[in-house]
Formats: structure tokens, sequence, C-alpha cells
């Protein structure tokens, strides 16, 4: 089975969502969930689901995001996972960091990139107007946000949304989208998905 390692900054709740899918469908194999922040509240659950979990604080490290990417890299590397699925990982990799995982680390962005890379997608979107907004599965490359799109979700945008409302749409979407992307990018698929809401 397909080995699968998962790194992120928070709550989680995507990683939780893909781990609970891939242990339910037995289609690939959680075997670590990282974070650069000790505190993310996603390590606890990711303990509860029985998946080892590690952390690496990146403050220490400064600007020597090459030294703090040694130390991420050694214990994700041990693990040997087939595939990384960065699932609200909020640390921009380095160019080398990406070449170990060259076309099997996994993003999700809450935009439709090519929109809106970076942060504060959902305020972006308000200002701009914009009549729907979504979320993106990518494959990730160098350069931040960036990298073939492997599936997309899309919710509209209603009157009155402040940037959260339209967060937590994006948010149900995000916990339908990755979990399908990733059982068909496991599975040799490279077609995109495009989910309705
Ligand atoms: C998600 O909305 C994810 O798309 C976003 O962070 C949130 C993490 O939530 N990721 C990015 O903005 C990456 N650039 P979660 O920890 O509950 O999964």
């Amino acid at each position: 089975m397909k080995r699968v390692a998962l790194l992120i900054s928070g709550g989680g709740s995507n990683m939780v969502r893909l781990v609970e899918d891939m242990q339910a469908g037995g289609y690939g194999l959680p075997v670590l969930v990282g974070s650069n922040d000790p505190q993310a509240g996603g390590l606890i659950k990711a303990r509860d689901l029985g998946v080892p979990t590690y952390s690496v604080d990146h403050k220490p490290f400064g600007k020597d995001r090459a030294a703090f990417e040694a130390e991420m890299l050694r214990p994700l590397l041990a693990a040997e996972p087939d595939v990384v699925c960065l699932a609200g990982y909020m640390r921009v990799l380095t160019p080398a960091f990406v070449d170990h995982f060259k076309g099997r680390m996994l993003n999700i962005h809450p935009s439709l990139l090519p929109k809106y890379p970076g942060l504060h997608t959902h305020a972006r979107a308000l200002e701009a107007g914009d009549s729907e907004a979504g979320c993106s599965v990518h494959e990730v490359t160098a350069i931040l946000d960036d990298g073939p799109i492997l599936g997309q979700a899309r919710v509209p945008v209603l009157a009155g949304d402040s940037a959260d409302d339209l967060a937590l749409r994006v948010l149900i979407q995000e916990h339908r989208l990755y979990p399908a992307v990733l059982r068909r990018f496991l599975s040799g698929e490279r077609g995109r998905l495009d989910l309705l809401a």
C-alpha cells in the first residue's frame, strides 16, 4: 500500500479527513504527521488516529530556512513516504526540499488557483467582487501555490459574506476534494477532478 506522510501547521482538519478516508478506504497508509508548530492542534488528533507524529519548531531557526528544513526532512525521509500531503502547512518550502518529493507532493490551497496564491485568499476574492470561490489541490513545485492542478471545488459567494463565512464554506469543500484527489492520485490517475458544491 502507498505510504503517505502529511505536514500541518494548525488544527489539521484536512489531515484528519485524509487519514480517516485512507483508513476507511484502505487505499493509502498514513505513516507520519509532521508540523513546524509543536502546539499544532492536529498533532493530538493524528496520534488519536494512531498515526505517529513529530514536530520541529521553526522559530529558533529564524531566517535559516535550510537548517529548519534539514530537521523537518530527517524524520520525513525515514518514514519512506511514497506521497507527501501538505494539509494547512504554512511554511514556504525551498526548491531543495521540494526536489526530494518531485511529482509526489500535494498541497491544498483555499482559492481557485491560479487566482490568489499566498495568504488572505477569501478576503481577496471578496474584494475583487468574485461570484465564486473555492479550493484547489495541486502538485507542489518550487513556485509557491503553483504546479499542475489535480482538482478544484467551487462554491458560490453569497451577498453579505464575510471572509470567515467564505472560509467555512470553502473548508467544507476542501474536506470533500482532498481525499477524492488523493485517492485518484494514489491509484495513478492524473486527470483533473472538478467538484461543484
Ligand atoms: C485550509 O483552509 C487550507 O486550505 C489552508 O489552511 C487551512 C488549514 O486548515 N492552507 C493554506 O492556506 C496553504 N497555503 P486545517 O488545518 O483545518 O486543515
